[in-house]
Protein backbone atom coordinates (compact mmCIF):
# COMPACT_ATOMS: atom_id res chain seq x y z
CA UNK A 1 0.00 0.00 0.00
CA UNK A 2 1.45 3.17 -0.71
CA UNK A 3 1.00 6.83 0.77
CA UNK A 4 1.41 9.92 -0.03
CA UNK A 5 4.47 11.61 0.70
CA UNK A 6 4.10 15.75 2.52
CA UNK A 7 6.68 17.35 1.19
CA UNK A 8 7.19 18.40 4.77
CA UNK A 9 9.35 16.24 7.07
CA UNK A 10 7.32 14.06 8.85
CA UNK A 11 7.83 12.95 12.86
CA UNK A 12 11.05 10.49 12.78
CA UNK A 13 11.66 11.59 9.14
CA UNK A 14 14.74 12.51 7.44
CA UNK A 15 15.16 16.03 8.43
CA UNK A 16 16.00 17.62 5.04
CA UNK A 17 14.87 20.80 3.04
CA UNK A 18 11.48 20.62 0.92
CA UNK A 19 13.80 20.51 -2.88
CA UNK A 20 14.90 16.98 -1.46
CA UNK A 21 11.33 16.29 -0.04
CA UNK A 22 10.43 16.72 -3.53
CA UNK A 23 13.24 14.79 -4.74
CA UNK A 24 12.47 11.90 -2.23
CA UNK A 25 8.88 12.22 -3.39
CA UNK A 26 9.57 11.99 -7.25
CA UNK A 27 11.21 8.40 -6.61
CA UNK A 28 8.47 7.05 -4.94
CA UNK A 29 6.33 7.52 -7.70
CA UNK A 30 8.41 6.70 -10.38
CA UNK A 31 9.27 3.70 -7.82
CA UNK A 32 5.65 2.93 -8.55
CA UNK A 33 5.65 3.30 -12.01
CA UNK A 34 8.53 0.52 -12.25
CA UNK A 35 6.25 -1.46 -9.88
CA UNK A 36 2.92 -1.16 -12.37
CA UNK A 37 5.11 -1.68 -15.30
CA UNK A 38 6.58 -4.88 -13.77
CA UNK A 39 2.92 -6.43 -13.97
CA UNK A 40 2.11 -4.58 -17.44
CA UNK A 41 4.86 -5.93 -19.61
CA UNK A 42 4.14 -9.66 -19.57
CA UNK A 43 0.47 -8.90 -20.77
CA UNK A 44 1.53 -6.51 -23.59
CA UNK A 45 4.25 -8.90 -24.45
CA UNK A 46 1.48 -11.93 -24.78
CA UNK A 47 -0.69 -9.50 -26.56
CA UNK A 48 1.94 -8.34 -29.33
CA UNK A 49 1.40 -10.31 -32.74
CA UNK A 50 5.03 -9.51 -34.15
CA UNK A 51 7.43 -11.88 -32.34
CA UNK A 52 10.04 -8.83 -32.38
CA UNK A 53 7.54 -6.97 -30.51
CA UNK A 54 6.63 -9.33 -28.56
CA UNK A 55 10.54 -9.66 -27.67
CA UNK A 56 11.23 -6.02 -27.11
CA UNK A 57 8.58 -5.77 -24.25
CA UNK A 58 10.35 -9.05 -22.39
CA UNK A 59 13.47 -7.63 -22.78
CA UNK A 60 12.92 -4.35 -21.05
CA UNK A 61 10.93 -6.34 -18.76
CA UNK A 62 14.14 -7.51 -17.44
CA UNK A 63 15.62 -3.94 -17.22
CA UNK A 64 12.35 -2.62 -15.82
CA UNK A 65 13.29 -5.21 -12.33
CA UNK A 66 16.73 -4.00 -12.70
CA UNK A 67 15.48 -0.08 -12.88
CA UNK A 68 13.13 -1.01 -9.94
CA UNK A 69 16.28 -2.70 -7.82
CA UNK A 70 18.61 0.15 -8.66
CA UNK A 71 15.37 2.73 -6.95
CA UNK A 72 15.61 0.09 -3.88
CA UNK A 73 19.57 0.86 -4.22
CA UNK A 74 19.16 4.67 -3.99
CA UNK A 75 16.70 4.67 -1.02
CA UNK A 76 18.91 2.49 1.18
CA UNK A 77 22.01 4.84 -0.21
CA UNK A 78 19.31 7.52 0.88
CA UNK A 79 18.63 5.67 4.26
CA UNK A 80 14.83 6.03 3.22
CA UNK A 81 11.95 3.70 3.08
CA UNK A 82 11.78 1.58 -0.27
CA UNK A 83 8.12 2.78 -0.46
CA UNK A 84 6.16 3.54 -3.68
CA UNK A 85 3.60 6.75 -4.16
CA UNK A 86 0.96 5.97 -6.49
CA UNK A 87 1.63 7.42 -9.86
CA UNK A 88 -1.75 8.05 -11.33
CA UNK A 89 -0.21 9.05 -14.39
CA UNK A 90 1.33 5.67 -15.30
CA UNK A 91 -2.29 4.14 -13.72
CA UNK A 92 -3.73 5.57 -16.74
CA UNK A 93 -1.31 4.41 -19.38
CA UNK A 94 -1.83 1.07 -18.07
CA UNK A 95 -5.19 1.29 -18.33
CA UNK A 96 -5.23 3.14 -21.68
CA UNK A 97 -2.48 -0.42 -22.74
CA UNK A 98 -5.31 -2.68 -21.05
CA UNK A 99 -8.30 -0.83 -23.64
CA UNK A 100 -5.89 -1.60 -26.49
CA UNK A 101 -5.30 -5.32 -25.69
CA UNK A 102 -9.47 -5.54 -25.13
CA UNK A 103 -10.97 -3.00 -28.27
CA UNK A 104 -8.42 -3.52 -31.28
CA UNK A 105 -8.69 -6.94 -32.68
CA UNK A 106 -6.73 -6.30 -35.68
CA UNK A 107 -2.61 -7.44 -35.31
CA UNK A 108 -0.74 -4.90 -36.89
CA UNK A 109 -3.47 -2.76 -35.80
CA UNK A 110 -3.31 -3.48 -32.24
CA UNK A 111 0.65 -3.97 -32.34
CA UNK A 112 0.68 -0.21 -33.26
CA UNK A 113 -1.36 0.88 -30.97
CA UNK A 114 0.46 -1.14 -28.39
CA UNK A 115 3.46 0.79 -29.38
CA UNK A 116 1.87 3.81 -29.04
CA UNK A 117 1.15 3.25 -25.47
CA UNK A 118 4.69 1.90 -24.96
CA UNK A 119 6.08 5.03 -26.34
CA UNK A 120 4.00 7.33 -24.08
CA UNK A 121 5.42 5.62 -20.86
CA UNK A 122 8.86 5.27 -22.34
CA UNK A 123 8.35 9.39 -22.52
CA UNK A 124 6.85 9.46 -18.84
CA UNK A 125 9.75 7.73 -17.61
CA UNK A 126 12.89 9.34 -19.84
CA UNK A 127 11.18 12.71 -18.23
CA UNK A 128 10.80 11.34 -14.78
CA UNK A 129 14.56 10.07 -14.76
CA UNK A 130 15.70 13.47 -16.79
CA UNK A 131 14.32 15.48 -13.92
CA UNK A 132 15.72 12.89 -10.74
CA UNK A 133 18.64 12.44 -12.27
CA UNK A 134 19.25 16.85 -12.60
CA UNK A 135 17.45 17.38 -9.11
CA UNK A 136 20.21 14.58 -8.01
CA UNK A 137 23.46 16.38 -8.85
CA UNK A 138 21.51 19.38 -7.10
CA UNK A 139 21.69 17.97 -4.18
CA UNK A 140 25.00 16.87 -4.31
CA UNK A 141 24.64 13.04 -4.48
CA UNK A 142 26.99 11.29 -7.50
CA UNK A 143 26.29 7.83 -7.26
CA UNK A 144 22.62 8.57 -7.37
CA UNK A 145 22.73 10.86 -10.03
CA UNK A 146 25.00 7.88 -12.23
CA UNK A 147 22.49 5.35 -11.45
CA UNK A 148 19.81 7.51 -12.16
CA UNK A 149 21.25 8.29 -15.74
CA UNK A 150 21.87 4.24 -16.01
CA UNK A 151 18.22 3.97 -16.15
CA UNK A 152 17.30 7.07 -18.25
CA UNK A 153 19.51 5.87 -20.71
CA UNK A 154 17.86 2.41 -21.02
CA UNK A 155 14.25 4.66 -20.91
CA UNK A 156 16.13 5.90 -24.15
CA UNK A 157 17.19 3.11 -26.01
CA UNK A 158 13.38 1.39 -25.47
CA UNK A 159 12.01 4.18 -26.75
CA UNK A 160 14.73 3.87 -29.93
CA UNK A 161 13.87 0.30 -30.19
CA UNK A 162 9.99 0.85 -30.30
CA UNK A 163 10.46 3.59 -33.30
CA UNK A 164 12.17 1.04 -35.13
CA UNK A 165 9.91 -1.70 -35.05
CA UNK A 166 7.40 0.74 -36.16
CA UNK A 167 9.02 2.85 -39.11
CA UNK A 168 11.31 -0.05 -40.31
CA UNK A 169 14.86 0.02 -40.85
CA UNK A 170 16.62 -0.16 -44.42
CA UNK A 171 15.82 -3.58 -44.11
CA UNK A 172 12.51 -4.21 -43.24
CA UNK A 173 9.59 -2.30 -43.26
CA UNK A 174 8.00 -1.56 -40.13
CA UNK A 175 4.66 -2.28 -38.06
CA UNK A 176 2.62 0.86 -38.90
CA UNK A 177 3.07 0.46 -43.06
CA UNK A 178 1.52 -3.28 -42.81
CA UNK A 179 -1.48 -1.30 -40.36
CA UNK A 180 -1.70 0.51 -43.46
CA UNK A 181 -2.40 -2.39 -45.31
CA UNK A 182 -4.35 -4.46 -42.98
FE1 LIG B 1 11.40 1.94 -16.41
FE1 LIG C 1 10.68 1.86 -19.63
Amino acid sequence: MSRRTSLHPKKGEKEQGPFYRLFLTQLREIYDAEKQLIKALPKMAEAATEPELSKAFETHLKETKDQKTRLEKIFAELKEAAEGETCEAMEGLIHEGERVIEEVDSSSVKDAALIAVAQKVEHYEIASYGTLRTFASYLEYPTIHKWLQTSLNEEGEANKKLSKLAEGTLFGEGINKSAVNE
